[in-house]
């Protein structure tokens, strides 16, 4: 567990107070931020905390497409980014061409699912939301046959595979740091450690997937973790989910990961920047055009509506 020194933790508590605010972590941020954050998890335990805290204020502790859902489901409240610069790629693979081929070839059996990991005018465009731990449910629960899944090609196909019935649309984006994992890479980790079961996060390949035990969102790979009686893991996500398997399970489980497998646009969040944004208000999240804000908001409460809040 990181420790921080009293000065910055008093410093953040008077800052949190003054500004009635709150601090939600993703789980792929340093682990000194998780320290100090008031809540840590997934995308879509954040998107429903979201809607349920009484702050005024939310600092999200990821990157634009997090805070900028925040202020899709909270217009009233200031949102603050502390590095607004930190961008996920991929949210922004998808492109509106595709949207409207899509809707002309299959009129209203089609529907437009859009991964949470996404920009605001992506899922504008879009019936409906999903993160990596409800996209089964959702897809499974549409009344359309016609699914065009966007961006994530990986996620698609594996929502794909879970929902035979549904015929999926792929999109050509991905996470280019998930997608970079290579099944060679995973496949020597289990030669190496033979017992150790393989949990895998849904934005990698399908030959990746192939080679896993547990496959699901961040919070779900953290949860089998904590559960599974093994003391050795492999784990095929962005390191940042270590802090937590280790604060669950004190640091009894030694986990591997392949090299490379952090997240250089969460790594941009520091404990530095967080009380910066505190304490200078930087990093405000806009509110965005009302149009595109309310068709955006409506695929986020269509999500929040069938996958429970
Ligand atoms: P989760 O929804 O599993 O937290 O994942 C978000 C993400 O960005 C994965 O790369
Ligand atoms: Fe985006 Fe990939 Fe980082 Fe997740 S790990 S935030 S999908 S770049």
């Amino acid at each position: 567990m990181s420790k921080i020194d009293s000065a910055t933790a008093e410093e953040l508590a008077r800052l949190k107070r003054e500004r009635d605010a709150v601090v939600l972590a993703h789980y792929y941020v340093a682990p000194e931020v998780q320290a100090i954050a008031d809540y840590v998890g997934d995308s879509f335990a954040l998107a429903k905390l979201a809607v349920s805290l009484p702050q005024r204020t939310l600092v999200i502790a990821g990157v634009q497409f997090m805070g900028e859902s925040m202020k899709l489901l909270n217009p009233k409240k200031t949102v603050l980014l502390p590095e607004p610069g930190a961008d996920c790629p991929m949210a922004h693979m998808a492109t509106r061409d595709t949207v409207e081929a899509a809707r002309a070839a299959y009129g209203d059996d089609l529907a437009v699912v859009c991964y949470v990991n996404s920009t605001i005018e992506v899922k504008s465009w879009s019936d409906v939301c999903v993160t990596s731990s409800n996209a089964v449910k959702v897809v499974r629960a549409l009344p359309q046959t016609h699914i065009l899944f966007i961006p994530d090609r990986n996620l698609g196909r594996y929502v794909a595979e879970q929902v035979p019935e549904k015929h999926v649309l792929l999109n050509d984006g991905c996470c280019p740091f998930h997608a970079a994992i290579a099944a060679r890479e995973v496949a020597e980790l289990k030669r190496a450690h033979p017992q150790a079961p393989v949990l895998a996060h849904p934005e990698c390949t399908q030959d990746v997937l192939e080679l896993a035990d547990c496959i699901g969102s961040t919070a779900e790979l953290i949860a089998y973790a904590q559960e599974s009686s093994a003391d050795e893991l492999i784990v095929v996500t962005m390191d940042g989910v270590a802090a937590e398997i280790d604060r669950r399970c004190g640091g009894a489980k030694r986990l591997f990961f392949v090299d490379e497998s952090s997240c250089p646009e969460m790594d941009k969040i520091t404990l530095a920047s967080v009380v910066a944004c505190l304490r200078d208000g930087t990093g405000e999240v806009a509110s965005p055009a009302p149009e595109v804000a309310e068709r955006a908001a409506a695929t986020l409460e269509r999500m929040l509506a069938c996958a429970g809040r």
